[in-house]
């Protein structure tokens, strides 16, 4: 069944195709980005799978751009990139909002106060977490706070000033655990507020089943988030280290190495800057890519296996032969993203020169 929206919504772009469609269409641009065929494992679940979706709040509108509209904003009455529960608790803080009075942002003018509704979701165990994101640190969202606490795990008010559109901020409050959990596979992974968490765990399972099945020797995790590629891929490697610039994310992975009893080392910092010898290293890096200064220190430390995992295919393809010594010997897509253009891929590239 398609959803309501569909068609005008910029969320989703093929929900009216058939899934297996989908993913053809998902290989035949992967092989005109990268040069050859590369196989797209379909995701167990095309709809209702993400932990994460931001509701920009605007116009006294709550939900999406419109599709070829960024500027126009569509009330959603439903979403199906999220379970029912989790876009019900999105609806019951936009009626709050609006009985509360809580005036939207509208961000093209820099003015307003409530910014984003955020919802993130481990749909596995099935817990949540609701972000409000307001413009500055007026307390008026706390009556909205008071009521949400009972629907969530977690309410996290965060507060941003900047005047570009973001839909994240500083966090002012928390009520709840300000955390929750969801298993991949064997593990439990908390991770909070502003800490990155793929986007679809059912997928996110074999994506880092794929990569820990090729680790080798000694382990550096460079984009880490809350350590899921680094815990997954403990059991086979001599030892794991993982880094994320963002203090929150190493936090959790602490806690989650303990919560998994698994031994593993995390550190806060910038992933250049952090490059030492190792055998393989796993590469996540955000959609624009590594950038020449991190693949320079990548290709210095010379480890035997680089496992190089990318949302952005044609980042992809530019930054490949940017690794001299190296021979793409694999490549796999995982579909994260179904519904939507967005595939991740797996290159595996092995040193054949020293
Ligand atoms: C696509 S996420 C990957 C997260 C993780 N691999 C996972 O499976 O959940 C990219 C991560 O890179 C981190 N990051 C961004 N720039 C960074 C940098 N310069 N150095 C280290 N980490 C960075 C972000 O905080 C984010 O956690």
């Amino acid at each position: 069944m398609l959803c309501r929206h569909f068609g005008i919504c910029g969320g989703c772009a093929t929900q009216d195709l058939p899934y297996g469609e989908e993913v053809a269409r998902k290989e035949a641009a992967l092989a005109e980005a990268l040069g050859r065929h590369v196989l797209v494992v379909p995701s167990p679940r095309d709809l209702h799978y993400r932990t994460r979706m931001d509701y920009v709040f605007a116009w006294n509108k709550l939900g999406l751009r419109k599709r070829g509209d960024p500027r126009g904003v569509l009330d959603l009455e439903e979403c199906l990139l999220v379970s029912p529960e989790a876009f019900t608790l999105v609806l019951r803080a936009k009626e709050a909002a609006k009985r509360l009075g809580l005036k939207s942002y509208v961000y093209t003018a820099g003015v307003g106060y409530l910014r984003y509704i955020t919802v993130r979701e481990a749909p596995v165990s099935g817990e949540r977490m609701l972000i409000l994101l307001t413009n500055g640190t007026e307390p008026l969202v706390r009556p909205l706070l008071d009521e949400a606490e009972g629907w969530a795990d977690s309410v996290v008010w965060a507060s941003s000033g900047r005047r570009a559109d973001v839909s994240t901020g500083d966090v002012v409050e928390t009520r709840g655990r300000g955390w929750i959990e969801e298993r991949i596979g064997a593990l439990r992974l908390r991770f909070g507020p502003n800490s990155f968490f793929q986007a679809n765990p059912w997928q996110t399972e074999r994506l880092y089943a794929h990569v820990a099945e090729r680790v080798l020797g000694d382990v550096l995790d460079l984009f880490c988030g809350v350590g899921g590629f680094a815990l997954a891929a403990a059991p086979r490697a001599a030892s794991v280290t993982g880094v994320d610039v963002v203090e929150e994310a190493i936090g959790f992975a602490r806690a989650n190495a303990e919560l998994n009893g698994i031994a593993a080392r995390f550190e806060a910092g910038d992933a250049a800057g952090f490059l030492r010898a190792c055998d393989t290293v796993i590469l996540d890096p955000p959609r624009g890519g590594l950038g020449g200064r991190a693949i320079h220190a990548i290709v210095r430390a010379a480890p035997r296996r680089i496992l190089y995992v990318s949302c952005n295919p044609k980042a992809l393809a530019t930054e490949l032969p940017m690794f001299p010594g190296y021979e793409a010997t694999e490549l796999k897509g995982f579909d994260l993203f179904p519904r939507t253009p967005h595939v991740e891929v797996v290159a595996t590239l092995d040193r054949t020169s020293r």
